[in-house]
């Protein structure tokens, strides 16, 4: 009994949010331009970008930061305070009525700069400039900064360098008295992961991501499997380069404070369908924030309905914090292309919704393989961190398999519900998503109604996904998967007695 208490209060205090500002108690979400419009920026396309979110339901499905990213500036005002001057042939009106648009929305506004000189298109930077550029923000009504690593002028190569550059900037922030949610965009360089917690939300942990699944590129030049220690972050790093890379990190992640895996591609048109589920699973499954990067001018209703899919979402917003870790990775011999093929298992504590002590567990199977396989994985191997050699309690009992793609929108009821939107654009706001909601047989989730917290707790279908089959006692979980594609599960104590199960804090 008393080591029952013990570990009741072990698992409380283990699942604290520990956020420096208050901010990303749950890894953030929204949408950037810059993967589809990069520098092609302007006042309408926010605008436009803004209420699409809001009428395909995206908002309400946590979708809440709405990012300019860079190019937006003219430089400084040297007769004056030295405070950056936003591009008014851009922004006609100015950056606070952009603000003031996207948070008529109830959506909130994000922004860019550069801890150096310059930003990475060459506009004004904000090395040595934090505290007016900080202020500048805060009175624009900014509630998010990406903050990028160009042009640094050598302020970096040790983590006390980077830590210390990256720090005036948070340092300035906070004394705004406004919570901004700051984004690191090192890349990676110097280990954020080990000093950004105290200081940011988020940290990248490599290279620009590009819109290809294994492609490899010499300017993404720390590849493969054990490619984590980069000197040289560089960009155009694949989906599998930086899947790859996060193997390493997973306990770095934490309640505000977050592994960022980069914005996501799906939707850009590089990658096929499998490969998108791929990317969104593992975004979702290792609590990456999850970024939009798409026109939503051109979306379609197989981009929609992954970006939509509340049951990845769930595992992403999970009230445990705890990041999903890679099992096993092999090399096959079912090569692509590009002389790639692998499989992979990524697996990690959920919390579980019931009465019952056991954590619910999710799974990500990768099939890197060039063509559709079949992959397994023992309840030994997905619960190793309860106990190597097969001693975990968890191994002993039957787990309930539940599909987390299963609930995925149909094309027809994604394609639905663009139409819906587009038709009413113009018109008030969500109406169009409410209507079409309240017509389907599979309504979206709407996590500003019900928290993901909440609805887990209330076994929302939508968010646990659907059980597909039972895996037994010392049993394995088998999947068919489409090439490049991912299998993603949530596995549930079938409800027992005995023996007592170990929580995971015990360890
Ligand atoms: C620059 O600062 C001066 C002095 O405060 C001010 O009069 C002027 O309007 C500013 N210019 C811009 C473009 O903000
Ligand atoms: C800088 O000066 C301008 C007036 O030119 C003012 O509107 C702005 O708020 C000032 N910015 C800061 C950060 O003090
Ligand atoms: C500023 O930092 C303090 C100490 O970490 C924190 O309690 C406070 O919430 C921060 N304020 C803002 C506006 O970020
Ligand atoms: C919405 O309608 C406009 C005008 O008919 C069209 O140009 C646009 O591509 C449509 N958007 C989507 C996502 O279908
Ligand atoms: C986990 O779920 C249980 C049961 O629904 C709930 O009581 C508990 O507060 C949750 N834990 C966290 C960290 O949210
Ligand atoms: C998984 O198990 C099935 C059925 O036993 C087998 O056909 C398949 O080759 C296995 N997959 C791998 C990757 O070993
Ligand atoms: C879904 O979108 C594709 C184009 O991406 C289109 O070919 C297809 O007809 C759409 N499906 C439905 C049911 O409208
Ligand atoms: C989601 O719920 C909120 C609050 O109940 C409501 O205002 C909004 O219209 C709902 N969104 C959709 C898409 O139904
Ligand atoms: C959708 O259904 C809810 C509850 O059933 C109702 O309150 C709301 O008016 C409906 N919305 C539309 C647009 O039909
Ligand atoms: C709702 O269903 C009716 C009847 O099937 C259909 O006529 C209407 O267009 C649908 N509305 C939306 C918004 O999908």
């Amino acid at each position: 009994m008393a080591s029952l208490l013990l570990s009741l209060l072990l698992a409380g205090s283990s699942a604290e949010a520990a956020s420096y500002n208050g901010l990303a108690i749950t890894p953030q979400m929204g949408w950037d331009n810059w993967n589809a419009f990069a520098c092609d920026v302007d006042a309408e396309l926010l605008a436009s970008s803004a209420r699409s979110i809001v009428d395909l339901g995206l908002r309400d499905l946590g979708y809440e930061y709405v990012i300019l990213d860079d190019c937006w500036s003219i430089g400084r005002n040297t007769s004056g305070n030295g405070s950056i001057i936003a591009d008014l042939t851009k922004f006609p009106n100015g950056m606070a009525a952009v603000s003031e648009d996207v948070h008529s929305l109830g959506l909130k506004f994000g922004m860019y700069s550069d801890a150096g000189q310059y930003t990475c298109g060459q506009y004004e930077g904000s090395l040595g400039h934090e505290e007016v550029d900080a202020q500048t923000f805060a009175n624009w009504g900014v509630d998010y900064l990406k903050y990028d690593n160009c042009y640094n002028n050598g302020n970096a190569g040790t983590q006390y360098l980077s830590r210390n550059r990256y720090n005036t900037m948070s340092q300035a922030l906070n004394a705004t008295g406004r919570p901004v949610l700051y984004s690191l965009c090192n890349w990676g360089e110097d280990y954020p992961w080990n000093w950004g917690t105290t200081i940011a939300n988020s940290w990248r942990i490599s290279g620009d991501v590009y819109d290809s699944f294994d492609r490899p590129d010499p300017r993404c030049p720390c590849d493969g499997p054990d490619a984590w220690d980069c000197g040289l972050p560089g960009f155009h790093c694949s989906t599998l380069n930086i899947i790859n890379k996060a193997a390493f990190i997973p306990s770095k992640a934490q309640s505000g404070g977050w592994n960022d895996l980069d914005m996501l591609t799906v939707g850009l048109g590089g990658q096929t369908d499998a490969e998108y589920v791929t990317l969104f699973s593992m975004w979702c499954a290792v609590k990456s924030p999850l970024i939009m990067g798409n026109d939503f001018s051109k979306i379609s209703n197989s981009t929609l309905s992954i970006l939509t899919n509340a049951a990845a979402i769930a595992v992403n917003q999970d009230p445990l914090y705890s990041s999903a870790a890679r099992r096993w990775y092999y090399d096959t011999s079912d090569v692509d292309a590009y002389g790639r093929g692998s499989i992979q298992m990524w697996s990690g504590a959920l919390n579980s919704t019931t009465d019952t002590e056991w954590d619910d567990m999710v799974v990500v199977l990768i099939n890197g393989n060039n063509s559709p396989s079949t992959l397994n994985a023992t309840l030994a191997d997905i619960f190793v961190d309860y106990g190597t050699g097969g001693t975990a309690a968890e191994i002993g009992i039957s787990w309930e398999v539940r599909d987390l793609w299963a609930y995925r929108l149909t094309d027809e009821e994604s394609q639905a519900l663009i139409d819906a939107a587009n038709a009413t654009t113009a018109s008030g706001s969500g109406a169009s998503v409410e209507a079409w909601s309240n017509n389907s047989t599979m309504a979206l989730y709407n996590a500003t109604a019900t928290s993901y917290a909440d609805g887990l707790e209330a076994k929302d279908e939508l968010l646990l996904g659907k059980v597909v089959s039972t895996v037994a006692p010392s049993g394995t979980l088998t999947a068919s998967i489409d090439t490049h594609g991912a299998a993603m599960f949530r596995l549930r104590a079938v409800p027992t007695t005995t023996p007592a199960a170990r929580k995971r804090t015990d360890l």
